[in-house]
């Protein structure tokens, strides 16, 4: 059996018609597309990481970091936006693999995906909970410490004593309510999803309007903190694996591609969509991280899953720390329902191919969802919600997905080169030369992230191997034919 065969574009678009999702209208113009990206980008990254990111590895260089994720997406993002053209179907990459780049490829692809919408939703959660916790002390609500911090993170209360933490319950409750909410057929409309995003954009414009004049100079000073000796401790390699830490938050930018049946005009609105979402989430994120690391001196910011309510309270208003942290609890909630989504369709578009078992791809009677996938994410995700801390989550994801990218960059050199004359209404500039610097900046990226999460990294993928060879490759549709 050839692990490297390739399912023809006509048989995709066969399944899509037959088993996909049906009657979908197409009603995305461009501006929804933007929408779309800001409402899955925009979240955990930005609203939690930042502050940890800055605490551990960059000061207030983490603008830096922004900045350098910002070139590696955009790169990668051109790269994502010629296989999206080429394919304009309701998929991922891992599809547009199964149709250029062979099965094997394609596995590996939808392998860390899951990395990339499975622990990355968990990680979102972990920020949920951070935030709803400070939410409910505004209102004397006190949630036992111990009962929102996994068994790896401890707090120093105010007479000495350390304390550890059990579990994560809102973190898990999070992730069992939008799963059934998935379940029962539940997912975003194009409408709702605009006011998410209208929603976050007035919490980080709020911010960033009030914030800016809390701003002590001193804080940036020094911009760069001395590397303390230790690989990713400050320093320029602080700033490297900030920047990988931080991708967290540019994660879902491909989500865009998704929706390719329902775009008008998916060959030229599904580019706009990607790299105009791209663009604003940048200069947001720049100025915001500029404003946070100004009010909060960057070492106050260690182990912070909240950071912007921490930075919030340093201001005499208290309607805008409630405001804010409501508006950050309902994007985060709808980050959380959208990654989640994606999970289940990755492994829904796998497993009708055959290479997970069909109860992945089995649909409800009622509710017309595949709701066993839903349910086994819901455990799996829960349990890393509930006990591996949010930095460890972050860095999982971001590997995961920048390992993702990098096949994409060296995909669209590949398919250059075998299958030239295949149409493309959106091509990548500069090939091989942008390519190769799009996958050069997400392997930087990857490295500076450290030999452990490497390590998890292998872990997982072994376990795909162990999946693949064990079972896909036996079942896959495509070789037995
Ligand atoms: N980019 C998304 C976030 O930051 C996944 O939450």
């Amino acid at each position: 059996m050839n692990i490297f065969v390739r399912k023809p574009i006509e048989s995709i678009v066969y399944d899509e018609e037959h088993t996909g999702e049906r009657n979908l209208k197409r009603t995305m113009g461009a501006k929804s597309l933007v929408a779309l990206g800001i409402g899955v980008i925009i979240g955990a990254g930005i609203f939690s990481l930042t502050g940890i990111a800055a605490a551990e590895n960059a000061g207030p260089a983490v603008v830096i970091a922004f900045m350098i994720a910002a070139l590696g997406c955009a790169l990668a993002g051109m790269c994502y936006s010629e296989f999206a053209s080429m394919i304009p179907m309701a998929g991922s990459a891992y599809t547009y693999a199964y149709a250029t780049l062979g099965e094997f490829i394609a596995w590996v692809i939808g392998w860390d995906l899951v990395l990339e919408y499975a622990v990355g939703a968990a990680c979102v959660a972990v920020g949920w909970s951070g935030y709803v916790t400070s939410f409910l002390k505004d209102f004397g609500i006190i949630f036992p410490q111990q009962l929102m911090m996994c068994p790896f993170d401890k707090v120093t209360l105010t007479d000495g004593t350390v304390l550890h933490g059990l579990i994560n319950l809102p973190a898990i409750l999070i992730i069992c309510l939008t799963s059934i909410l998935l379940m029962i057929g539940i997912k975003e409309s194009s409408n709702f999803n605009i006011i998410i995003v209208i929603v976050k954009l007035v919490v980080v414009a709020t911010f960033i309007t009030i914030g800016i004049s809390y701003v002590n100079t001193a804080n940036y000073t020094p911009f760069i903190p001395p590397n303390t000796g230790k690989f990713g401790e400050f320093g320029w390699s602080g700033i490297m694996r900030a920047a990988g830490v931080i991708f967290f938050s540019y994660i879902g930018f491909d989500t865009v591609s998704t929706a390719a049946q329902e775009a008008k005009n998916p060959q030229k609105d599904i580019p706009i969509g990607i790299l105009g979402s791209l663009a604003i989430c940048t200069i947001i994120y720049v100025v915001f991280s500029l404003v946070l690391t100004g009010m909060v001196n960057y070492q106050d910011m260690r182990g912070d899953a909240a950071p912007v309510a921490t930075a919030i309270n340093l201001t005499p208003f208290p309607w805008l720390q409630k405001m804010i942290k409501v508006g950050i609890i309902a994007g985060f909630t709808s980050v959380i329902l959208i990654l989640l989504y994606g999970q289940s369709r990755v492994f829904f578009s796998m497993s009708r191919d055959g290479l997970l078992p069909k109860m992945f791809s089995d649909v409800h009677p009622v509710w017309h969802t595949p709701w066993r996938s839903n349910l086994l994410f819901m455990f799996f995700v829960s349990i890393f919600a509930g006990f591996v801390p949010i930095s460890k989550l972050g860095h999982m994801t971001s590997i995961g997905t920048l390992f993702a990218f990098v096949i994409v960059c060296i995909g669209v050199i590949v398919l250059r080169k075998t299958q030239p004359n295949r149409p493309r209404p959106f091509r990548t500039p500069g090939v091989p030369g942008l390519p190769i610097a799009g996958a050069l900046v997400c392997f930087a990226m990857m490295y500076s992230l450290g030999w452990e999460t490497w390590m998890r990294l292998f872990v997982w993928l072994a376990v795909g191997c162990v999946v693949y060879f064990g079972y896909g490759r036996f079942h896959s549709k495509l070789a037995q034919k």
